[in-house]
């Protein structure tokens, strides 16, 4: 079952969100009742929605359109009652990550959980869209997106990322922890594939997860 949540976001007054920093977001929740899917916006809040357990156990495929979305923005949605991210990257932001190389605890995510076509630099299928899960390897706390440059708080060498609040774990744009940073592993890429090139469906995937 694939829940499409193009259809349902047509039906709401979909607007996406200026935060402060004028870094744009949308958050998507998604719940499931007898297969039809129930739509609403949490900014920023997601991850206190749970689905219901039906959803849940069901463990459904969820399609999402990402034609929308800008570039250097986030879409967030729920998948299996977990937060999912979807990671619009620039040229720019892609540029990145090979100089955070260096930097990292498993640069080649050998250590990492994620479909074996996303063991890459950009952990992705296509790198202009990163797939995430929104959980710290640590111990599950809810990372921050740092994508706002330059950032006082992340320090000046800062090319953007996520940080984990809990205990400080630093991830770059592809989810890959920096060293000395008590998350063991790079953030977790779900299974997914793409139905064409402005819609993908999370939770299916024609590979293994390994990790
Ligand atoms: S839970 Fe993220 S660093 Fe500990």
């Amino acid at each position: 079952m694939v829940i499409d949540l193009e259809k349902t976001l047509d039906q709401e007054d979909k607007e996406i969100k200026t935060n402060p920093n004028r870094r744009k977001f949308l958050s998507i929740a998604t719940s499931v009742t007898s297969g039809v899917g129930i739509l609403f916006a949490a900014i920023p809040f997601i991850s206190s929605f749970q689905p219901n357990k039906k959803a849940k156990a069901l463990g459904v495929a969820i399609k999402i359109d990402v034609s929308k979305l800008e570039t250097g923005s986030i879409l967030k949605v729920i998948w299996r009652g977990q937060p999912i991210w979807v990671l619009r990257r620039s040229e720019a932001m892609l540029k990145t990550l090979q100089n955070t190389n260096p930097k990292l605890t498993d640069p080649e995510s050998e250590m990492s959980v994620q479909p074996n076509f996303a063991q890459n630099e950009f952990r992705s299928l296509n790198p202009e869209f990163f797939i995430v899960e929104g959980i710290c390897t640590h111990l599950g706390c809810a990372p921050i997106e740092k994508l706002t440059l330059p950032s006082v708080d992340m320090g000046s060498d800062w090319e953007g990322g996520f940080y984990c609040p809990c205990h400080g774990s630093k991830f770059d744009l592809s989810g890959r922890v920096f060293s000395g940073f008590p998350a063991p592993a790079n953030l977790r890429v779900p299974p997914h594939r793409y139905q064409d090139k402005n819609t993908i469906i999370i939770g299916e995937s024609e590979e293994v997860v390994n990790g």
